[in-house]
């Protein structure tokens, strides 16, 4: 590999050129091949095409590379191909799950009657938190959601979810799948620093209370756009005045709840109905991993499908299975304990605290820089920020960060990401792995700084 090949950290190939070299090794034939040349085909054909996540150029996504203690965790449940679906299925793997959500419950301080489920993803998760917000509404109703579906309520149309603005899409996704359709999602705007805007939520909630079944508030504790962690302690009092369900989106963020510095930032997380978490965002653990966290164990007996050849009711315990939809699970319990045991606290706080670090440091630096517009105050390890050189007209600045987005992924040496805030286009950073220094990212920016200036207006 020569000097500069090793500095890219993808191979920056067209699609036309990846699909290309992979295609001997999707080629199914009559006769197979020996380990050997399987894997001089993968690491010749496909590696070189892969995204590099250990690199500190690599700050644009929530990827993460494995780590030692999770690996050695992924391993040993691939060696044994454990499914965890229930006791009968798997002992070791069906009480290491179900211990494990409680330790991850004692971790996060969610309270004595918590309880979790591994999920494959945020998506899901936040897809079964509204379901689970949905059933217990039809309950208050007097009817049984899992039985009679949507058309046990007089007018479904009327249901609606609270979200602000900067929610993920995986919500969209969620009351999709739900059968409620996007219209049941009603936006918030979000303040300044982006949170969600409280006065705009109680407004909302006024304008609608008469003509809509508000059955579930979402906060989001670290917005995909920028990190910011809504204000949890109000909207949880507000769904409590409601009688809604409280859903925390921490996929991204709630990680941080860890770090004793940003704790106070989740005050009330443990009041929530419900939170979500994606370990595969920074523990390092093999993707998918994601949790579910419910404040009472018993709400999770709203997912519940017993059946006659296993997960029957008489079952002994514990039975994860009966916790969430998939039957055949993945036991990811097993790399996040490994993880976890491998680095232990002291070494996890440290590694998440890194970045987060990194990032303040770099928007405190940005903030001094005049040709440089900061979008908000990092609540976490992300920085939105726009170059605006001196001079430059305001109705090409979209078109500038996109210039400079596509420069920076055309020469494949870093990663960056782009968004929408608001009706700008902007740039942002993302900084999970302690790999992703303040160093690292300042070099972004001189980076893209020189892009601007060379950019033909
Ligand atoms: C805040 C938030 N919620 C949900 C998700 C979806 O999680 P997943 O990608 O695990 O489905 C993401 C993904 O980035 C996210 O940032």
């Amino acid at each position: 590999m020569n000097q500069n090949q090793s500095l890219k950290i993808y191979s920056g190939a067209s699609a036309e050129e990846v699909a290309a070299d992979i295609k001997p090794l999707l080629d199914f034939q009559e006769e197979g091949l020996s380990l050997e040349e399987l894997s001089k085909l993968i690491n010749t054909r496909l590696v070189p095409h892969f995204m590099r996540y250990d690199r500190p150029a690599f700050h644009s996504l929530y990827n993460y590379f494995p780590e030692a203690g999770a690996a050695l965790g992924a391993k040993i449940a691939l060696e044994y191909n454990q499914g965890v679906t229930n006791w009968q299925v798997s002992p070791g793997a069906a009480m290491t799950e179900e211990l494990c959500g409680k330790a991850l419950c004692r971790l996060f301080a969610l309270g004595p009657e918590a309880d979790a489920t591994f999920m494959y993803c945020g998506t899901y998760a936040n897809q079964q938190a509204l379901y689970m917000a949905l059933h217990r509404y039809a309950e208050q109703r007097g009817f049984n959601l899992a039985r009679k579906g949507l058309k046990g309520f007089a007018d479904p149309a009327r249901l609606a979810v609270i979200v602000s603005r900067d929610a993920h899409f995986s919500l969209k996704h969620a009351v999709r799948t739900l059968g409620l359709g996007e219209e049941s999602l009603v936006t918030v705007a979000v303040d300044q620093n982006r949170r969600l805007d409280l006065n705009q939520l109680k407004k909302t909630v006024a304008e609608i209370k008469e003509t809509r079944d508000i059955f579930c508030v979402v906060s989001t504790a670290g917005t995909t756009s920028t990190g910011t962690i809504d204000p949890i302690l109000y909207v949880v009092d507000l769904c409590r005045e409601l009688r809604a369900w409280s859903h925390i989106d921490g996929a991204y963020g709630l990680a941080y709840k860890l770090v004793p510095e940003c704790s106070g930032l989740f005050n009330s997380v443990e009041r929530a109905d419900s939170v979500c978490w994606d370990p595969h965002k920074q523990f390092g653990v093999p993707i998918p991993n994601s949790v579910l966290f419910v404040r009472r164990a018993e709400d999770f007996k709203r997912m519940a499908i017993f059946g006659e050849y296993f997960n029957r009711p008489d079952d002994p315990e514990p039975n994860p299975g009966l916790k969430s939809p998939p039957s055949t699970r993945p036991f990811s319990a097993l790399p996040l304990v490994t993880a976890i045991r491998h680095l232990g606290m002291k070494k996890i706080i440290e590694r998440l605290r890194a970045p987060l670090q990194a990032v303040k440091t770099v928007a405190e630096n940005c903030a001094r820089q005049p040709d440089i517009e900061i979008c908000h105050t990092p609540h976490t390890g992300l920085l939105c920020l726009r170059l605006i050189p001196e001079g430059f007209p305001p109705e090409q600045l979209d078109q500038l960060q996109r210039y400079i987005y596509e420069k920076v992924k055309a020469e494949c040496r870093r990663s960056i990401s782009m968004t929408r805030l608001d009706n700008k286009t902007v740039l942002r950073l993302v900084a999970v792995s302690p790999a992703v220094t303040a160093a690292a990212l300042m070099e972004t920016i001189y980076y893209i700084r020189k892009l601007a200036k060379e950019y033909d207006k």
